[in-house]
């Protein structure tokens, strides 16, 4: 992914000026910034998520991509470049299993695939054994466990989590760590946008720090430094 001369704007208020950002295939990294810095706008500037918002986007390489991005194209790329939000909704009166599989049924799988790959993603996030829990009996880390197991369904190369941690316990967002440390072993790229200093210390990941529009530092084992 080549991300280059970056503009994003509100109106005329500039968010992000003149990015430039490559990340392959294999890497694990963290995006770090105060609120409000722009990590949450460019994440969904990587999925043409400009519907909600009003926003100019200035993409050097990427805006021949962009003009032919028909509605098929633009969802087949959507399941590889799979962002996690902030605001998961669960199912309160489903099963851990219903909460994964009515994602799917959303997005127009056949009930085959349903079946198949529901329990291979539980089992990579270690809900399979919880699949028949009701989502208002289980704890926040499985919940969050839930959230990941309904992007694996897409077998994304790309997952993207915006601030998964926020209201986590050092317990949880380890395991949350170890599931996407694993899940980049298998060659899948990991972008996660996070306030979480100690997970970003530990993990000595690739760390992208924005600020006053721009990147401020881009560091290959890099730590939370603003
Ligand atoms: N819908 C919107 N309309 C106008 N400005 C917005 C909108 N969403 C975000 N912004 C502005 O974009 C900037 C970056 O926000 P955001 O990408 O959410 O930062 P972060 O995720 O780093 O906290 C902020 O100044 C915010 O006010
Ligand atoms: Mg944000």
């Amino acid at each position: 992914m080549r991300i280059s001369n970056l503009t994003l704007a509100f109106g005329n208020k500039i968010v992000l000026k003149e990015v430039d950002l490559n990340i392959e295939p294999w890497e694990f990294i963290f995006f770090i910034g105060h609120s409000w810095s722009g990590k949450t706008t460019l994440i969904r500037s990587l999925i043409w998520d400009k519907e909600p918002m009003n926003w100019d986007i200035i993409l050097d390489s990427w805006i021949a991509l962009y003009k032919n991005m028909n509605e098929d194209i633009l969802q087949e790329y959507r399941r590889n470049t799979w962002v996690i939000f902030q605001d998961y909704k669960l199912l309160e009166s489903k099963s851990i299993y219903e909460n994964v599989a009515f994602a799917m049924e959303v997005c127009g799988y056949s009930d085959e695939v349903i079946r198949r790959k529901v329990p291979e993603a539980l089992e990579q996030v270690g809900l399979l054994i919880k699949k028949d829990r009701f989502a208002y009996e289980i704890s926040g880390w499985e919940k969050q466990r839930i959230s990941i197991a309904r992007a694996l369904v897409h077998d994304p190369d790309i997952i993207i989590w915006d601030e998964p941690t926020g209201n986590l316990d050092p317990e949880t967002a380890e395991g949350i760590m170890k599931i996407f440390d694993d899940l980049n072993k298998e060659w899948k790229t990991i972008i996660i946008a996070t306030h979480d200093k100690n997970i970003v210390d530990s993990m000595k990941k690739r760390v992208v720090a924005f600020k006053d529009k721009e990147i401020i530092s881009d560091e290959a084992k890099g730590k939370y430094i603003l």
